[in-house]
C-alpha cells in the first residue's frame, strides 16, 4: 500500500517551506521515512518555470499555467514511486495552480489542464497570512521580487486559497503568524493518524 502524501500551501512569504523542513525533521526523529519535494519540481519543465519566475524567460500566463500542469504530471511519476516506502511532503501542489493561475485565467480551464493529476494529498496545510506581512518577510530575504510577489496579486491569491478551504475538508487552515515550533507540533498532530 502507498504511504500518504501531504501538501504545504500558501502565498509567497507565508513560511511554508521552512515549516516543511521542520516537520520533515520532526517526523524523521520519530523514525518515520520521509521524502520532501516541491513544485515547480527539479525536473526539466520545473527548471523552465523557475527561469520564468525570475524573468529570465518570458511566457504568456496561459503558457505558464500549462507548464505548471505539465511539470506536475512529470513529477507525479516520481512522487508515486517514493510513496511506496516513504511519506511525501510537498512544498506546493495542485492548489497552487488553482489559487495562483486562476487569478488571470479561467478556473474551469485550470482545473481541466490539471485533470490527470489524480493523486490527492491526504491533507493540505494552508499557511494563511496577511499579504502585507508576507511581503515584509520576503523583502527581508530577497532583493528582487518574483513574478507574483506584489500586494494586489497576493491578496487575490489568498482569497482564492481561503475559498477553496471553505469547501474542501482536506485543507487545514494554519495561522502562519504563530511561532515556528507551535506550528510544527500542530501539523505533526494532523499527520500522526496516518503514520
Ligand atoms: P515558491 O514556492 O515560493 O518557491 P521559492 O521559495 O523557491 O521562490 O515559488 C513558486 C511560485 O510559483 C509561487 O509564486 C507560486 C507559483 N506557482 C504557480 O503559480 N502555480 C503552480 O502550480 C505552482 C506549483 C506554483
Amino acid at each position: 500500500m502507498l504511504k500518504f502524501f501531504f501538501a504545504f500551501e500558501g502565498i509567497d512569504g507565508a513560511g511554508k517551506s521552512l515549516q516543511l523542513k521542520h516537520c520533515a525533521k520532526a517526523l524523521q526523529e520519530m523514525g518515520v521515512s520521509v521524502v520532501t519535494t516541491c513544485q515547480p519540481s527539479h525536473l526539466a519543465i520545473g527548471k523552465l518555470i523557475r527561469d520564468a519566475l525570475v524573468n529570465k524567460l518570458d511566457f504568456e500566463e496561459t503558457t505558464l499555467a500549462l507548464l505548471f500542469a505539465a511539470d506536475r504530471l512529470e513529477h507525479l511519476k516520481e512522487i508515486e514511486s517514493q510513496l511506496t516506502d516513504s511519506l511525501v511532503l510537498t512544498d506546493r501542489y495542485l492548489l497552487s495552480s488553482l489559487a495562483y493561475n486562476a487569478s488571470a485565467l479561467d478556473k474551469a480551464w485550470i482545473e481541466s489542464i490539471n485533470r490527470y493529476a489524480t493523486l490527492k494529498p491526504k491533507k493540505t496545510f494552508l499557511f494563511d497570512l496577511d499579504p502585507k506581512i508576507a511581503l515584509e518577510r520576503i523583502q527581508k530575504n530577497r532583493t528582487t521580487p518574483e513574478h507574483y510577489e506584489n500586494l494586489s496579486h497576493l491578496e487575490v491569491i489568498r482569497q482564492h486559497y481561503l475559498d477553496y478551504a471553505k469547501v474542501d475538508e482536506s485543507i487545514i487552515l494554519i495561522d502562519a503568524t504563530k511561532p515556528i515550533t507551535t506550528l510544527t507540533d500542530e501539523i505533526i498532530e494532523h499527520i500522526k493518524p496516518y503514520l
